[in-house]
């Protein structure tokens, strides 16, 4: 069987990542966490693309592009997991399984980041690990891929 095709998401704001809030988001550069990816790809034989985007349309359009290019999807919305019901719908409409991811632990923050629009499309959300939230995501995310590949042959 092919390798498995993950599409990793980075919402807005991410391309600060290592710079912003440090003592939230800690060092890591976008570009490190992209790296790490790359890493677990290979040895999870599986392809990983990356993205990042600080529009709300840009992230829709990757979605959609995602049908047919990507068997599943990792995404960490950023802000707009807490505001985008564009998103949310996306995720829903290409019906591919999508993990949500956060570096921080948006339950032990501000009131207002409690609600994710996405989490209610998501097979699951991990959050608070910093990178290793993404490096868990990119790791369920490579199964769930497996399972419907194997569903759909
Ligand atoms: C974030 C959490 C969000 O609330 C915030 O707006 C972000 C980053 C995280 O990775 O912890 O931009 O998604």
């Amino acid at each position: 069987m092919s390798h498995v095709r993950i599409l990793v998401i980075h919402g807005p704001n991410l391309n600060l990542l290592g710079r912003r809030q440090p003592e939230v988001y800690g060092s890591v550069t976008l570009e490190q966490v992209n790296e790490q990816l790359a890493i677990l790809g290979r040895e999870l034989g599986a392809e990983v693309r990356t993205l990042q985007s600080n529009w709300e349309g840009e992230i829709v359009e990757a979605i959609h592009g995602a049908r047919g290019t990507a068997d599943a999807i990792v995404i960490n919305p950023g802000a707009y997991t807490h505001t985008s019901i564009a998103i949310r719908d996306a995720i829903q409409g290409v019906a591919l399984p999508t993990v949500e991811v956060h570096l921080s632990n948006i339950h032990a923050r501000e009131p207002f980041r409690r609600h994710s629009y996405v989490a209610e499309v998501a097979v699951g959300q991990i959050c608070g690990f910093g990178v290793h939230s993404y490096l868990l995501g990119l790791r369920v995310a490579a199964d769930l891929a497996a399972e419907r590949r194997g569903a759909a042959s």
